[in-house]
């Protein structure tokens, strides 16, 4: 929807007033004033007359609509099966889709995967494999049953061999592809392909597009290893403060840094600490990641796991699944209900979005601010808001989480931390002009 509030916002940000826009726009004051207190629809021609004349972009205009106003949305198991899709590769079944619990608001679309095709050996070349050609999103995926997990690596097929509560990531990009081991059951194994956008999301990628491909590709750093990315990451803030590292090592009296192409160990926290300062950032600016694992995969057997609370009050056990070092808020946990009626230790709050689906044989209860809002049987899901208090309880019930930072991470967090506490309102919802007439 076109959003009055937004243009209100934007007509700040470009330093007009509403006489001002609408003499230029062509549009009678009056009416114009009746867009913007949101008594008349905006008509589309005259967002796109705005957007011709002041440079702007259409989606600057349009609002995220909510789709769940109580915190979190539910999706039953039956609903899911509304969205099965079948879907074939070398003109075979391959794979049975449906959706689970997901919002507009959530960086996530996770999806229930059945393998069809069944193999009898572990071998990656396998020609029945179709292996797809990687996506743009993150992977994270929970294996239920006997699932072979395929996928290529710097040019070579590989295979994991998974079995239920295995856990894997991949980075976008990768190609990858899943089938069911022979089995004495004959069960079909399932998949649990939750994908997001982290960091680079969409609108990044409008930005890279509009950049173009040639000035884009200078962005690239090499994160290979320590001393790479230290060095590829301090050239970017020389170039940022147009001063070369000659004039840098000269001005902090550090000769162990002039000649940079040789530096072959990381330097000293001292003389990152002086560099940071003397450039006016922080330490943690200068000290990228590297050399992350592009596929990560986790056996059951190998995960982290605690009692939260703690181990006096044991209300769920958390046991850590694949993630990846770069992805610092994306973390995935199978988490076991150990309490059988609620209590208020047993709250929980996290700042990312969650994903919630019952991987176990029982139903569980689900509390948001301490009221039972719904029974949650095994195979429905739910999206749960960032920050939203809520528990569950049951009996050995256990439930697939993952949680993902969204926007408001990293960078954007610190900043909308650094806002005055009551600027806040103002922040999430802009209203005013910003002067008084
Ligand atoms: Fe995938």
């Amino acid at each position: 929807m076109i959003s009055n509030k937004k243009f209100k916002k934007i007509l700040n940000d470009i330093k007009r007033r509403p006489e001002d826009a609408s003499k230029e726009l062509g549009i009678e004051e009056k009416v114009f004033q009746k867009y913007l207190n949101g008594e008349m629809l905006i008509p589309f021609d005259v967002v796109k007359k705005s957007v011709e004349m002041w440079s702007l972009n259409y989606n600057d205009f349009f609002s995220v609509e909510d789709d769940a106003p109580k915190g979190f949305k539910y999706m039953s198991s039956s609903d899911s099966d509304l969205s099965k899709r079948l879907m074939h590769r070398n003109n075979k079944p391959y794979y049975l889709y449906k959706d689970t619990a997901y919002s507009r608001l959530s960086p996530f679309k996770p999806e229930w995967i059945e393998e069809l095709l069944v193999v009898d050996n572990n071998d990656p070349e396998n020609n029945e494999i179709a292996y797809n050609n990687g996506h743009f999103l993150h992977q994270f995926t929970y294996f239920i049953g006997e699932v072979n997990f395929y996928y290529i690596e710097s040019g070579v097929k590989k295979v994991a061999v998974m079995s239920t509560g295995d856990s894997m990531y991949i980075s976008p990009y990768i190609p990858h592809s899943f089938a069911t081991r022979k089995n004495e059951n004959n069960a079909n194994g399932i998949i649990l392909a939750l994908t997001y956008a982290d960091k680079l999301d969409h609108n990044c990628v409008d930005e890279l597009n509009a950049i173009g491909v040639t000035l884009s590709k200078k962005y690239k750093m090499n994160l290979e290893n320590e001393i790479q990315a230290f060095k590829s990451n301090l050239k970017y803030f020389l170039q940022i403060n147009s001063i070369n590292i000659e004039t840098l090592s000269e001005k902090l009296n550090l000769p162990e840094i002039t000649n940079f192409e040789k530096i072959n160990q990381l330097p000293d926290y001292d003389t990152i600490n002086k560099v940071a300062k003397y450039l006016e950032i922080n330490l943690r600016d200068l000290l990228p990641i590297h050399n992350d694992a592009k596929v990560t995969i986790k056996k059951n057997s190998e995960c982290n796991q605690w009692y939260y609370p703690n181990k006096k009050n044991k209300t769920y056990i958390f046991t850590v699944l694949a993630g990846a070092k770069k992805l610092p808020v994306s973390k995935a946990f199978e988490m076991q209900i150990l309490q059988e009626t609620y209590n208020e230790m047993s709250d929980l709050e996290s700042p990312t979005h969650q994903y919630v689906y019952n991987i176990g044989q029982n139903p569980c209860n689900f509390y948001v601010n301490s009221h039972f809002e719904k029974e949650i049987l095994p195979g429905d899901s739910l999206y749960i808001k960032p920050n939203l208090r809520h528990a569950f309880s049951s009996l050995n019930s256990k439930l697939l989480v993952l949680r993902t930072g969204g926007k408001i991470s990293g960078d954007p967090l610190y900043h909308f931390s650094h806002v005055e506490d009551n600027q806040i309102s103002r922040v999430i919802d802009d209203n005013k002009q910003w002067f008084n007439q």
